[in-house]
């Protein structure tokens, strides 16, 4: 029996729209999203083979493999979260996100010093990866992190609330080569509600994550 599966978009393929035209959404969600699903899916059978036989010949690229399905396969279930039609602007206290907001500040200075890192964090990423926004547990933080392909370059622990999806699949029907224009248009669809929501959610579990309480 299959363990993970492709949750279903919180709104309509054009929801997005003109930020990210409805034909990405599809191809985004019902082919590469569900790819990764049906990936760490196989992987686990893989790996519970390889368990029955004791064969471990493969074990270096069925561990790869999980870790890159699984990360593709997470990051995507947020991702459709973070974003709405009638997203935008910055979080404020006004709106019930004042903690966010807060945290925002007290982690990066401002919230245009956070938007400047997160928006070059996603831009310049070096072929296929994201720019997340994520709670670090052992300082309280918020951190940005630029994340190689899905799993890569980033630190243990920390759980993204605000993820951006800077592979080529998330824009280049509609934006070409300019990964800048797309990261720029993204924080006009941010459902910062989604975003704090997902933050008090990491403040919560994080004593789950450190050694000592
Ligand atoms: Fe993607």
């Amino acid at each position: 029996m299959a363990v993970y599966s492709l949750p279903e978009l919180p709104y309509d393929y054009s929801e997005l729209e003109p930020v990210i035209n409805p034909q990405i959404i599809e191809l985004h969600h019902d082919k590469h999203h569900a790819a990764y699903v049906k990936g760490a899916n196989d992987t686990l059978e893989q790996l519970a083979e390889a368990r029955d036989k004791e064969q471990w010949g493969s074990i270096n690229g069925l561990e790869k493999n999980l870790a890159f399905h699984l990360s593709g396969h997470i990051l995507h279930s947020i991702y459709w979260h973070n974003m709405t039609g009638d997203g935008g602007g910055e979080p404020l206290a006004a709106d019930g996100v004042g903690d966010l907001a807060d945290a925002i500040a007290e982690s990066f200075g401002s919230f245009a010093g956070f938007k400047a890192q997160l928006t070059k964090a996603a831009a310049t990423t070096q072929g296929s990866g994201w720019g997340v926004l994520a709670y670090e547990p052992l300082s309280g933080r918020l951190i940005v992190e630029q994340v190689y392909d899905h799993q890569g370059n980033v630190g243990q622990g920390a759980t993204p609330i605000l993820v951006f999806d800077a592979w080529e699949h998330a824009f280049y029907l509609q934006y070409k080569n300019q990964k800048v224009d797309f990261i720029d248009a993204m924080w006009a669809v941010v459902n910062w509600q989604d975003v704090a929501k997902r933050y008090e959610a990491a403040k919560s579990r994080a004593n789950v994550l450190l050694l000592a309480p």
